[in-house]
């Protein structure tokens, strides 16, 4: 087990990449926390991962509400008395062109995408630093790196995620915490399924690997990252995307 008795919060677990993760971890040995904003959805995750034999916790949690996050962290600690892992999974989309978008569409994923993983990696940081080790993974795309039509919003978010994440890993490094990212491509989760298809299609035309990406893709990606394996990467940005960003 690659993850034995590590204690790991993956935020945006309900669903997607994130409950993919989440179980993958379970699988693996480790103690997780579902979290979410869906209450039915955040019991059938617990259960789910209890059934692989994991420990497993739920908390209702909006990550742009920082007292959401704060009670959650409080919990997952007085439960186990650690943080090991923290994946800034939680995300959005509010996709328009530049001129349609709307203040409502921008600070909301600016609020999610962005300052929820701001909010996450704050509230875990003081209880890594004093176990001298921890992990922050975190969620950025392909849109992160080259944009993408419709997607201001996001790709502000994103890109901002990138240049955390490095800021982070130079903060953090010498307290033994590795922070790194992950960039997916376009992965087939409920986030795509409201992407025109004539889009998608034209996405797999563009990658190399001529497909959409399964939540597994990404999860392989965040389970090497969080684990031991991975002991001397910090700052990294790794891209899923079966070579869309080769462009
Ligand atoms: N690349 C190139 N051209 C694009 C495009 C793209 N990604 N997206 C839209 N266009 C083109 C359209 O084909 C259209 O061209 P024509 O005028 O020549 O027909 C033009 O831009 C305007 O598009 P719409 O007619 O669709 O304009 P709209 O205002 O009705 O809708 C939109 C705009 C909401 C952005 C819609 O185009 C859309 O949903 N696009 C997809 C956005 C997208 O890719 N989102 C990714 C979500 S998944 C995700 O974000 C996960 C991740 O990390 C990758």
């Amino acid at each position: 087990m690659r993850l034995k008795d590590k204690v790991a919060i993956i935020t945006g677990s309900t669903k997607g990449i994130g409950r993919e993760t989440a179980m993958r971890f379970a699988k693996e040995g480790a103690k997780v926390v579902i979290c979410g904003t869906n209450e039915e959805a955040i019991k059938s995750g617990v259960e789910e991962a209890k059934s692989y034999g994991a420990e497993a916790l739920g908390f209702k949690v909006d990550v742009s509400k920082r007292a959401q996050v704060d009670e959650m962290v409080a919990g997952v600690k007085s439960a186990w008395g650690r943080i090991d892992i923290l994946v800034n999974n939680a995300g959005v989309t509010a996709d328009a062109m530049l001129k349609k978008m709307t203040e409502e569409q921008f600070d909301k994923v600016i609020n999610i995408n962005l300052k929820g993983v701001f909010n996450c990696a704050q509230a875990v940081t003081d209880t890594m630093m004093e176990q001298g080790s921890g992990v922050i993974l975190n969620t950025t795309s392909v849109v992160g790196l080259y944009g993408n039509v419709g997607q201001t919003n996001y790709a502000a978010a994103k890109w901002g995620v990138i240049g955390m994440t490095k800021t982070w890993a130079k903060e953090l490094g010498r307290k033994g915490i590795r922070v790194n990212a992950v960039a997916p491509g376009f992965i087939m989760t409920p986030m795509t399924e409201a992407v025109p298809e004539k889009i998608l299609d034209m996405m797999k035309e563009k990658a190399p690997l001529q497909r959409l990406g399964k939540p597994e893709d990404i999860a392989s990606a965040f389970l090497f990252l969080a684990s031991d394996e991975a002991s001397f990467i910090t700052g990294a940005v790794l891209s899923v995307d079966g070579g869309l960003v080769l462009g």
